[in-house]
């Protein structure tokens, strides 16, 4: 990183961050509660809604990493103790790398299962009586709670790096403030 690194992110960045945060917290409990569903026409709303916001979060995390590498963005935030900023790097990497590995378990699952014709199709075809005789079904299931403890933990540094550390770390990945000018 150069000395002439910004302070804060673009706010392209920021827009797909803030994105992938309401999109994820979207698609875990959307998951979690129609996994717990009979397989009847009954949850094809809400598959239709989970997989559509899925396919979306595929895209937001791809066009994000790209543009990681493609715009200029600040120098990695220091906790004051290399090990804990190696862990921070591990763990953006990480996310980056779950996410993608989530959605594209569920593509597969729904293409292995079939969901396509059904689901966007309108095929009528009844859905598979259990998504778990499918093994991306047993993937789309265990990487979910490795991602959930990885938010957990990326959520928990930045509230330290804002309330104990104090450097205003979240800042960074907010809008830069206009300048007001008064209208008379
Ligand atoms: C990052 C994006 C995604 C997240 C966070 C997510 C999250 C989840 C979660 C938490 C579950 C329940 C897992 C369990 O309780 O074992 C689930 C199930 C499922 N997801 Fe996703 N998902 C994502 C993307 C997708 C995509 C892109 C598709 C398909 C295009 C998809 C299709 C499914 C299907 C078919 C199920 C099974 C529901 C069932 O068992 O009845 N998901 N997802």
């Amino acid at each position: 990183m150069t000395k002439n690194a910004p302070t804060r992110y673009h706010p392209l960045q920021v827009t797909f961050h803030w994105l992938t945060v309401v999109l994820l917290f979207a698609m875990f409990p959307l998951g979690t509660y129609m996994s717990r569903l009979p397989n009847d026409t009954g949850k094809i709303a809400l598959l239709t809604a989970h997989m559509t916001l899925g396919s979306i979060t595929l895209i937001v995390i791809i066009a994000r990493f790209i543009n990681r590498f493609r715009l200029p963005r600040p120098a990695h935030a220091t906790a004051g103790n290399a090990f804990l900023d190696w862990i921070g790097k591990i763990v953006h990497y990480l996310l980056y790398t779950l996410v993608f590995l989530m959605a594209v378990s569920g593509i597969s699952l729904s293409l292995q299962a079939g969901l396509l014709p059904i689901i966007f199709g309108g095929s009528g075809v009844a859905l598979s009586a259990d998504f778990y005789v499918f093994v991306t079904r047993m993937l789309h299931g265990v990487i979910a709670p490795m991602l959930a403890l990885l938010v957990v933990l990326h959520v928990g540094a930045a509230l330290y790096h804002q309330f104990v550390l104090k450097d205003n770390l979240l800042s960074r990945m907010w809008y830069k403030k206009k300048n007001r000018r008064s209208i008379k």
